[in-house]
């Protein structure tokens, strides 16, 4: 099992599969998983999902981002989805992935298109949430965090219960609205639980604590065990159902989406939309191989095989050249 998931993160790590994805369009089942490749196609899927009574959060994909140039694209974009979302008054709000933004590029940088973007939000009105990344990427994040909180108060970030040092930050962090995570990345036993039952607990933890001390709770997880207890812990504590919300990825476990809103909870589908959905969809699929049913519904078309081939190809080669 953590081989499959070494194997899926490390496809989602290597660029030249992902510029090769990025020419390659929507395929390999990822059109099941991204909401469309432009603004206006993600608009209308918002819309399908808001008249069920879902709110969403938008992501514009992308990551490796080396260059000003392509972080100023990518802001542009998230620029004009913040502009969709009000034109068309949807139930939306932004999330964004710092390094898009030029993090890993130089931290003024990013800063400044952080905060062009989170200013046009917040005239409107409209929530930024700031996904989090890989270790290396998550002070820096949450030193941005709270410079713009100075200023803007419509902004939040994700808190990844595979961390030490997440209870710390949860107690830190209460009082922005926060997205609980057990998270997605492949990290170092120095930094993280390695065992899938630590980081369960843990991630109960953080939510119970978030929702008796912080400000608003988004609990970002299919598992339903932890939706259940959940339901359980607010009723006992008496919790009301508008200081928190479920949220589930897009293409995944409609049906629980669909019962927990009728059920009277919040309920947001993070949408994911654009070309560069590699890095996202293996990600998917180290965290649930079964997500490969997605990806055998197109195993018959020619280019998907021979790009699968590829993958596996660079990642034995990634393999072999570490061991050495
Ligand atoms: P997990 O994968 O641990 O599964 C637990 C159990 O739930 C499974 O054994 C199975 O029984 C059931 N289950 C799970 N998926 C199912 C499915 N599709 N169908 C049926 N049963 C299923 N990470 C990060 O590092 N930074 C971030 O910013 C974010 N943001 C984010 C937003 C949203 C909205 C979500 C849902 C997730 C993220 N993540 C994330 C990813 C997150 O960290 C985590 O990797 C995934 O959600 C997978 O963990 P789960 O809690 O969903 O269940």
């Amino acid at each position: 099992m953590s081989l499959v998931r070494d194997f899926f993160i490390g496809l989602s790590e290597n660029k030249l599969l992902n510029s090769a994805a990025k020419k390659y369009g929507l395929k390999l089942g990822a059109q099941l998983v991204v909401a469309g490749t432009n603004v206006d196609e993600t608009i209308e899927s918002i819309k399908k999902l808001n008249a069920q009574g879902i709110s969403c959060t938008v992501d514009n994909l992308g990551e490796f981002v080396f260059d000003k140039s392509e972080a100023i694209e990518a802001k542009e974009k998230i620029l004009s989805v913040v502009e969709a979302i009000h034109t068309h008054e949807v139930d939306a709000h932004i999330s964004l992935k710092p390094s898009q933004l030029g993090l890993d590029i130089d931290y003024d940088f990013c800063f400044d298109n952080l905060k062009e973007i989170v200013a046009k939000a917040n005239q409107y009105g409209i929530f930024v949430n700031f996904d989090m990344e890989d270790y290396d990427r998550l002070q820096p994040s949450f030193d941005i965090l709270e410079s713009l909180s100075k200023e803007y108060d419509n902004i939040g970030t994700v808190i990844q219960s595979y961390f030490y040092r997440a209870e710390e930050d949860i107690k830190k962090y209460k009082d922005f609205r926060l997205r609980i995570v057990k998270g997605a990345y492949k990290e170092p036993e120095e930094y993280a639980y390695q065992d899938k039952k630590d980081i369960d607990d843990n991630y109960i933890k953080l939510i119970e604590y978030h929702l008796l001390h912080g400000k608003f709770t988004s609990i970002a997880t299919h598992d339903h065990n932890v939706i259940d207890h959940v339901k359980e812990f607010v009723k006992v504590n008496n919790i009301s159902n508008d200081k928190f919300e479920f949220q589930m990825l897009y293409g995944f476990r409609y049906d629980l989406q669909l019962e927990l809103v009728r059920q009277g909870y919040n309920e947001c589908t993070y949408v994911p939309f654009g070309n560069d959905w590699y890095g996202y969809f293996m990600r998917r699929l180290a965290e649930r191989p079964q997500n490969l049913n997605l990806v055998a519904k197109q195993v018959f078309n020619k280019k998907t095989n021979t790009f699968i081939g590829l993958a596996a190809g660079a990642f034995l080669l990634g393999r072999l050249t570490k061991k050495k």
